[in-house]
């Protein structure tokens, strides 16, 4: 059982965001997995430049350390979504990644991955953020099974971090259990469904331009 994680927060395993994806990573230890850390805070993402050549080629021209995160992505069995509020959104870090996935966002290249998220914040603003990263996680084929969000000042305070961070561990083994016994979540279905069918719309539509995209789904039997 692969997870990997990606932490998009520049203060890395020290921050809020790291502390609080550390317990949930300790939980899916402890139900036997194995985790992959990419602290994007470390690594160099180049934004997207728009270019479709992922659409076109499958492949992006940028060199950085994109390809290994997306290789490692792409093979994992479950992979958790860490980022800290930065206005009203995801990190840059955050989302330069999460732009660059869009070849692999088209075909729903995720499909059978279960997927959790960790968000902080300053304040109360946690739902914005965690909403988002979980549409995009089942809009590129995650089946979600939670997430966990903090205000930075409660990880301060022991007794609210402990609670915290006693849930954190919790989500952990439970998406290690959910990965495991392939548990299905019907709640999600409409949602993701309707996401690969506007991708596979699309892709037909646009097959000249995103050849390799249609040749994908085409040989893949999903047109
Ligand atoms: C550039 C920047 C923008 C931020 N924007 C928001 C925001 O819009 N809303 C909010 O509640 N907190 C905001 N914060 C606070 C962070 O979300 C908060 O401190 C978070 O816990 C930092 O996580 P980290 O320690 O893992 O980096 C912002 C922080 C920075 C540096």
């Amino acid at each position: 059982m692969q997870i990997v994680a990606v932490n998009g927060s520049p203060h890395g395993e020290k921050g809020s965001t790291g502390r609080l994806l550390a317990e949930v990573l300790g939980g899916t230890r402890e139900a036997g997995a194995t985790v992959q850390l990419f602290e994007l805070g470390r690594l160099e993402i180049k934004p997207c430049r728009g270019c479709d050549a992922c659409h076109r080629t499958g492949q992006c021209p940028l060199a950085d350390a994109f390809a290994q995160v997306s290789a490692a992505l792409l093979a994992a069995d479950a992979v958790v979504l860490a980022s800290p509020n930065y206005m009203f959104h995801v990190t840059a870090q955050m989302k330069s990644l999460l732009d660059r996935l869009c070849g692999p966002f088209h075909l729903h290249a995720f499909e059978g991955k279960y997927a959790a998220t960790v968000v902080t914040a300053g304040g109360p603003e946690l739902a914005p953020v965690a909403d988002y990263l979980t549409r995009f996680l089942r809009a590129i084929g995650c089946q979600t099974v939670g997430g966990v969000a903090a205000e930075a000042y409660r990880l301060t305070d022991a007794a609210a971090a402990g609670e915290r961070f006693a849930e954190a561990r919790a989500l952990g083994r439970r998406l290690v259990e959910a990965a495991r016994d392939k548990v299905s979540f019907p709640g999600q279905e409409a949602e993701r469904s309707a996401a690969a069918r506007r991708m596979r719309e699309l892709i037909s539509l646009r097959h000249s331009d995103w050849s390799y995209e249609y040749e994908y789904l085409r040989h893949h039997g999903q047109l």
